[in-house]
């Protein structure tokens, strides 16, 4: 691109973030302790980002007004959200810096384009097929069953995934939500994940591998470090700083990957932004996922990504999480972070907890049912 690439945008300057959920509001709270300002662009005039940033432009992501308001109200780009339109994204890029770059966020947004570059990076992922349409569908019992259907794009916390278990099932689907891509389920002994962040001059730090636990397909707990092997931590890193070198990322993102029965470390998806498995961070490290974030995007210098202390992470989902606040609020070392959401749907993250033990203290798994107040 331009050289603008290795631009400094010295602290008072303004960073403009796309999107005004709870990953804007902890960068823009960790651009704040940096000195910077923040201008969110938001659909919706009051956001858990808004409320902790300096101003906000109000409008849809791919509205051309919109847009040229927000970037004429700041001087570098991010998001945290990462499904701004193709053309909504080209005009930004034309009026000031977006970091991670365009390329990145494209591949993001779609599951094919993503295997394809990460399989190029020489990357190893579950096997897969594209599914563009209902000829498509047969081929895929190739794979092996059981095997998972995902929209390619906009899915989230296991939206649009659909697990098929065998050939009869398979023939039995219909109204599929097309495009689609076909993967096998991996017999995985556990979910790995990476935050990496790489600057513009190519500096590339890497916080330590973590594992990830669902429940009804969103985030539970991360337990940071992961209980692995060095020789697999190692390896897990390995291959998120290959993924962000190789692409050019500038910024953070996190590296989510199967640790399969076999040993195979797979990796399932990217997201080039900060990311709910490293939320652990903002208690564990000095400098968190967030602050490295803005780091990046700002052409700060990026000092190691240093764990001080190993942290258990829960999520806190709907209102069902929500009442256990009180009783978390009285809790002997529980950091609680909320994100000043007005309404506790169901399946809505609320707010996570962090834990913190020594280094080489993580609790085994009895004593890790009990670290917080039980679900009512
Ligand atoms: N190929 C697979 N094999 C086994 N489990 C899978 C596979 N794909 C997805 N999953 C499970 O579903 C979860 C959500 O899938 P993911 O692709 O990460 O979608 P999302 O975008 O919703 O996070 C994963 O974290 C994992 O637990
Ligand atoms: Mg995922």
């Amino acid at each position: 691109m331009t050289a603008q690439n290795n631009q400094v945008f010295a602290p008072g300057s303004t960073i403009g973030i796309i999107g005004g959920g709870q990953l804007g509001r902890m960068s823009a709270m960790a651009a704040a302790k940096l000195g910077y300002r923040v201008h969110i662009l938001n659909p919706a005039a009051t956001s858990p980002a808004i409320e902790v940033s300096a101003s906000a432009t109000v409008g849809f992501y791919d509205d051309p007004v919109a847009l040229e308001d927000f970037a004429s109200r700041c001087d570098v780009v991010t998001f945290e959200f990462e499904n701004i339109s193709v053309e909504g994204l080209s005009l930004l890029e034309k009026r000031r810096p977006v970091r991670p770059g365009g390329e990145i966020l494209r591949i993001s947004q779609d599951r094919v384009l993503e295997k394809t570059r990460l399989a190029q990076a020489g990357v190893e992922l579950a096997p897969w097929k594209e599914v563009s349409g209902p000829a498509d569908l047969s081929a895929v019992g190739e794979l092996g069953f059981p095997l998972i259907l995902k929209t390619t794009r906009f899915g989230y916390d296991g939206k649009g995934q659909f697990r098929v278990e065998n050939a009869e099932a398979l023939s039995a689907l219909t109204d599929l939500p097309y495009p689609l891509v076909a993967e096998k389920m991996i017999d995985f002994q556990r979910e790995l994940s990476v935050m990496v962040v790489r600057g513009s001059d190519g500096t590339v730090r890497c916080f330590d591998a973590v594992e990830n636990r669902h429940r009804d397909g969103i985030l539970d707990i991360t337990l940071a470090p992961a209980r692995v092997m060095p020789e697999v931590a190692e390896r897990a890193q390995a291959i998120a700083m290959r993924i962000a070198t190789d692409l050019g990322l500038v910024g953070i993102m996190g590296v989510e990957m199967f640790h399969a029965a076999d040993g195979q470390l797979l990796v399932n998806e990217i997201a080039p932004r900060p990311h709910n498995s490293g939320h652990w961070t903002m208690d564990a490290c000095l400098i968190d996922q967030f602050e490295m974030h803005i780091r990046a995007v700002a052409g700060l210098p990026l000092p190691p990504a240093r764990r001080h202390s190993d942290a258990v992470m829960h999520n806190l989902v709907g209102p069902e999480d929500m009442a256990r606040v009180p009783a978390i609020l009285a809790t002997d070392g529980a950091s609680l972070h909320l994100y000043g959401k007005h309404e506790a749907r169901p399946g809505r993250k609320m707010g996570h907890v962090n834990t913190l033990f020594p280094r080489g203290a993580l609790p085994g798994e009895l004593a890790l049912e009990g670290l917080l107040p039980p679900r009512g």
